[in-house]
């Protein structure tokens, strides 16, 4: 038997064995011989039963807050550094580890009935998380919310505007979209951010190779806007949590145009200025473009919900209606 000093060792370990340089966290309470090491101090509670996991855009803000009204159920600590969202399994925050996922949990009163869950909008079209999540969490739920991905994008067009982003300052939506191979650098980068999460069957799929169907519910981001009570009953059925009445705790606010909180003495709590931002309608030539382009997808999402049995969202009968 040879031996080295840890990290000697550890460099010739991975020397041998380059693939495992990527960690993959599981639960460590999945497996005995992990769960006799792991500290006596330490509870595997701490840790989601459910996960928002977007994309950006579709209303996944809305439907955090609406989550975060029900009694048994619990969202993350906001993370001060990412934007509120946790983003632990899309980027560097994963190679942090598990006590620092953890850490972001409250301990929950009681295991059975309470539900803790984490949005973090970015999930949804970064690749490797549905292996990331599915390893640590193979039990959870995943919520996904779609709206037409053509006003996805120009909502997240006008997001980077209203942030200043100079790219999206200096071009308009249609040479944002439209942009080729020839397109100066920094615009095909907005090109491909702006329109890549929208590809929704191939994230989809995705996701699909890791969770069962049944562990996956897509919302319909239109009708979360339009009509969010009946949309958080769906919900609430998929998660199995005890009903709470949406229609007494949401109402309509006339000067925001959106479903908020309701407060009392007809008083409402919405979301903040940066959700539900006014812009003018994107043009009839920016659609046209975008309902070609995303044309494939869409017909693929049709066959994968159906596959799935699960509704077909409105949007998405009168996009395929209207171009075909
Ligand atoms: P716009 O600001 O472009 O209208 P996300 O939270 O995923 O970033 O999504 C933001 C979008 O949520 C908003 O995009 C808005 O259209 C939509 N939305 C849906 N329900 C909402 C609500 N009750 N209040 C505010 N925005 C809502």
């Amino acid at each position: 038997l040879q031996t080295l000093p840890p990290i000697r060792l550890a460099e010739k370990y991975f020397r041998i064995f380059p693939d495992e340089r990527d960690p993959l966290w599981q639960n460590p309470c999945h497996d005995k011989r992990h769960k006799d090491i792991w500290s006596k101090e330490k509870t595997c509670d701490r840790l989601p039963k459910f996960l928002v996991i977007g994309p950006q855009k579709t209303g996944s803000t809305a439907l955090h807050a609406f989550l975060s009204l029900h009694p048994a159920i619990t969202a993350s600590f906001s993370s001060p550094v990412t934007f509120e969202e946790v983003q632990f399994f899309s980027g560097p925050n994963y190679l942090r580890g598990i006590d620092w996922y953890m850490d972001f949990f409250p301990v929950p009163s009681n295991v059975s009935t309470d539900f803790l869950f984490e949005k973090s909008a970015n999930y949804f079209d970064t690749e490797v998380v549905p292996k990331r999540a599915a390893a640590l969490l193979p039990r959870a739920k995943i919520i996904t919310i779609l709206i037409n991905p053509a006003d996805r994008a120009y909502s997240w067009y006008q997001h980077q505007r209203a942030h200043q982003d100079p790219v999206a300052l200096n071009y308009t939506f249609h040479q944002v979209i439209s942009a080729g191979p020839s397109s100066p650098a920094a615009l095909l980068t907005l090109h491909r951010r702006c329109l890549q999460p929208g590809y929704y069957s191939t994230h989809v799929e995705h996701w699909l190779q890791c969770y069962q169907p049944n562990q996956l519910l897509i919302v319909d981001g239109l009708q979360l806007r339009s009509n969010p009570a009946q949309v958080m009953d769906s919900v609430q059925k998929f998660l199995g949590v005890v009903p709470f009445n949406y229609t007494q705790a949401l109402m309509f606010d006339e000067s925001k145009g959106f479903w908020c909180q309701r407060l009392d003495a007809g008083r409402s709590r919405c979301l903040g200025k940066s959700k539900g931002r006014k812009y003018p309608d994107m043009s009839p030539e920016s659609r046209a473009f975008l309902s070609e382009h995303y044309r494939e997808q869409n017909v693929e999402l049709l066959r994968l919900l159906k596959r799935l049995g699960q509704p077909l969202p409105t949007w998405l009968r009168d996009e395929l209606h209207n171009s075909s």
